[in-house]
């Protein structure tokens, strides 16, 4: 059973990629919408939250965790990975392909404040920019918005135009979605664009990356698609996602 958390409904985006590579498994999903957003908490709170839930979806039987929220890998992943024996598969920011695609030079990235100044985030920055430049701008109320069902209309719009706009007023023509909530922004993050960009969401690579590593420790099972959603709050969004996900 693969287990998958995120702060909140974001994680989703991921898992419908995930389904796709492997549709004939079984799920255990945790929202923690009760103390999201993770972007402002401190490392040491995200990390006391992903030990708590890492323990309830091996209680569920979950023998592999995908960590689908880019705030709680960065804060938590290598912890986990030190204390429990399942391997925990985490959110890795584009800016690889994004240096490969960029024609005018210029990356923009949207993550939250707890990824934008994590270790983790700076090095795979580093590593990856030396010919180009990166503009970063936190996604101020993105995660709320998703949240809150409001990923379109003008009230979205007003919200994330005022991160979008800096990056391309920078020159930015591929943006990378440094957070899992993000991808169910992407029709308001285009429009607000107001020109052609490239948006670069990692979870196909993430899943794909799941995948072999299953492979490699014989977890693929095929024996029927299930999914089982949990979250420490309300249900609402968390369900009003899933059944317009797939
Ligand atoms: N989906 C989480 C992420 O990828 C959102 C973090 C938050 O709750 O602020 O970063």
């Amino acid at each position: 059973m693969i287990g998958i958390f995120d702060s909140g409904a974001g994680g989703l985006s991921v898992f419908r990629e995930i389904y796709k590579l492997l549709p004939e498994e079984k799920f255990v999903y945790y929202s923690d919408n009760a103390n999201c957003p993770y972007g402002e908490k401190s490392r040491e709170y995200i990390i006391d939250r992903a030990r708590a839930i890492t323990d309830f979806l091996l209680e569920k039987g979950a023998d592999i965790i995908v960590v689908a929220c880019n705030t709680a890998t960065a804060a938590a992943i290598s912890t986990l990975r030190n204390e429990y024996a399942v391997s925990f598969i985490g959110m890795e920011p584009a800016i690889k392909p994004a240096a490969q695609l960029t024609r005018t030079g210029v990356v923009g990235v949207l993550a939250t404040a707890g990824t934008l100044k994590a270790t983790k985030y700076i090095d795979t920055r580093e590593k990856w920019s030396r010919d180009i430049k990166v503009v970063e701008h936190i996604g101020q109320g993105f995660v709320e918005l998703v949240e809150n069902g409001t990923t379109t209309g003008p009230e979205a719009e007003a919200v994330v135009s005022r991160s979008v706009r800096p990056l391309i007023d920078s020159g930015a023509d591929t943006i990378v979605l440094g957070c899992t909530h993000y991808p169910f922004l992407s029709e308001t993050i285009v429009r607000t664009a107001g020109r052609p960009i490239t948006l670069l969401d990692p979870a196909p690579a993430v899943a794909r990356h799941l995948l072999e590593v299953m492979q490699e420790q014989s977890l693929v099972r095929k024996d029927g698609f299930s999914m089982e959603l949990h979250s420490s709050g309300d249900m609402k969004t968390l369900q009003n996602i899933y059944d317009n996900l797939l």
